[in-house]
């Protein structure tokens, strides 16, 4: 029966920046669906709580665990842990991310460009290598990569260390389900538009507003089914995609 087959159960997941905002519903998600989940952040203390929240509202095991994704060791560090608590991993979503204020190419010092690509570029692809190296041995595997749609298009106001970090997420997706899926590892992502949660910066509302034809911003909870869609067998002839989530902003 089709909504059977989007089942989670007995499915091993973490997701990374879980502590908060997109990551804390995408992992809600996974957790309603039936998977275990680590809830994956910087920031022990938010990992913690949502670790602890999720598991209260679900029932399903959920760990908390700390790591820095733009520090490879950390992250190996981190799927180590996984391995340790929950015996395996099968679906991985790598949501982690951050934007540097918004600013011209001059204004951008060389340090903001570096903390831009070291977490939303280098961590993603520690993590889709740590992660694929303990999915390989069992034939099968999902991660999901998270996008924007910046990664697509140029957003009014200049951001271009952020788009340009997108845009070699999105591709990154593409280059690595081509290569994994002889292992049965399915890669996507999902990309979202402006998504309303507690760091939003405020000017992107108004841009959005102004070219998007619906008429309010999303919220994570518009993020979860695509995520569960891509973390369960359904999607499983879908190899390197993307779903962009964005109300039609890139439509216009
Ligand atoms: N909110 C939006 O409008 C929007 C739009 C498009 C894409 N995105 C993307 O969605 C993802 C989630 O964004 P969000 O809006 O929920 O942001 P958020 O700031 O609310 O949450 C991000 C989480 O990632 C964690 N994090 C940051 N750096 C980390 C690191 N080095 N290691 C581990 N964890 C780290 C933070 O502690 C936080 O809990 C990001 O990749 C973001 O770029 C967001």
């Amino acid at each position: 029966m089709i909504l059977d087959r989007f089942k989670l159960n007995g499915k091993k997941a973490l997701v990374t920046g879980a502590g908060r905002g997109i990551g804390r519903g995408l992992a809600q998600a996974l957790a309603e669906a039936g998977a275990d989940v680590a809830i994956v952040d910087l920031i022990a203390e938010n990992a913690e709580k949502t670790a602890a929240e999720i598991n209260r509202a679900t029932g399903r095991r959920t760990i908390a665990v700390s790591c820095d994704i733009s520090n490879a060791e950390s992250v190996n560090a981190m799927v180590e842990k996984v391995i340790a608590e929950f015996g395996r991993l099968d679906i991985a979503v790598n949501n982690a991310g951050i934007s540097i204020p918004i600013k011209g190419i001059l204004d951008v010092s060389a340090d903001e460009w570096k903390k831009q690509m070291d977490v939303n570029l280098n961590g993603t692809w520690n993590c889709l290598k740590a992660e694929a190296k303990v999915m390989i041995p069992n034939g099968y595997g999902k991660i999901i990569n998270t996008g924007s749609i910046c990664g697509h298009v140029i957003w009014p106001d200049p951001q271009l260390p952020y788009s340009v970090s997108k845009a070699a997420v999105i591709h990154m997706t593409r280059a690595a389900a081509a290569e994994l899926i002889k292992h049965g590892i399915r890669v996507n992502c999902i990309s979202p538009g402006v998504t309303k949660v507690a760091d939003l910066f405020p000017e992107v509302v108004d841009v959005f507003f102004k070219t998007a034809p619906i008429d309010r911003f999303g919220s994570p909870a518009d993020h979860q089914g695509a995520v569960v869609y891509l973390a369960s067998e359904v999607s499983d002839f879908m190899v390197g995609q993307e779903l962009v989530l964005d109300g039609g902003y890139t439509i216009m």
